[in-house]
């Protein structure tokens, strides 16, 4: 890839997400992100400011691309521009959500009435159709195929990313005395048509619990109002990626 360091130029914006805005470049194959504070649960419904988020999430998910891209998972990162902006290869992103658990909680809980720390005897994977008005409701690989939200290849590729995305953040994570319960990727096709990791990696799209005392490091925080929000952003920063 002949991506040259300093030659991107943000142009107008694209979209802007919940948690992120996405502009266009002088380079059609490339994008740049833009990690905001906001913060949002239940659809939406729930809003509210996480101050710093958006630097802990944009570096988070860059330092683990990029870890993941040496363990052969294709990643949408390029290069990181500042604290919270990044340059990312374009994407059209797969409208799923690839949720992967290794320990009972949220929504799985409720559904199955499995009690929250439940250790799941394999990891589980589950798909969700990502669309905001239906609420983004859970789906099977039937679904997937008949709606042609991907093909059959392309979620074979997909679910091979997802449990190795898994395995290296169930390692990393136990280095740093930290459980990884779930967590919830999304995937993209680049310019060539090819499945790559796309979207962001970071407490707000993992469940992340300290292994001696189970506490909760994560946007649960948030999401259950437990308080001690922005500490738990700072404290999963310095052990995951040994940064204060
Ligand atoms: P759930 O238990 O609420 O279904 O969440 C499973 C995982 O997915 C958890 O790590 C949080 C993450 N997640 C998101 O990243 N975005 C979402 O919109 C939801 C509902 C969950
Ligand atoms: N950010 C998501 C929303 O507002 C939900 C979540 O992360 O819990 O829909």
């Amino acid at each position: 890839m002949d991506y040259k360091d300093g030659a991107i130029e943000k142009r107008e914006q694209l979209y802007e997400g919940k948690a992120k805005k996405v502009y266009a470049t002088n380079d059609e194959r490339f994008y740049i992100v833009s990690y905001k504070d906001d913060a949002t649960a239940f659809n939406g419904q729930k809003k509210g400011t996480i101050v710093g988020k958006g630097v802990v999430n944009n570096r988070m998910s860059n330092f683990m691309m990029r870890l993941l891209e040496q363990e052969g998972v294709p990643t949408h990162f390029v290069e990181q521009l500042s604290d919270r902006e990044t340059v990312v290869h374009r994407v059209e992103i797969v409208p799923l959500e690839v949720i992967v658990r290794n320990i009972a909680a949220g929504s799985l809980s409720q559904r199955l009435g499995l009690e929250e720390g439940t250790p799941l005897s394999c990891p589980v994977l589950e798909f969700c159709y990502k669309n905001d008005d239906l609420g983004d409701p859970m789906i099977n690989n039937f679904h997937i195929y008949a709606m042609q939200l991907a093909t059959r290849e392309e979620l074979a590729q997909i679910e091979e990313y997802a449990f190795k995305v898994n395995a290296f953040l169930q390692k990393r994570c136990a280095m740093a005395g930290v459980t990884l319960v779930d967590f919830k990727i999304e995937f993209g096709r680049d310019l060539s048509g090819r499945i790559i990791l796309a979207d962001e990696i970071s407490p707000d799209t993992c469940r992340f619990w300290d292994s001696e005392t189970g506490e909760k490091l994560d946007k649960d925080r948030f999401r259950r109002n437990l308080g001690g929000v922005e500490d738990a952003y700072a404290e999963i920063r310095r052990r995951l990626m040994g940064e204060e």
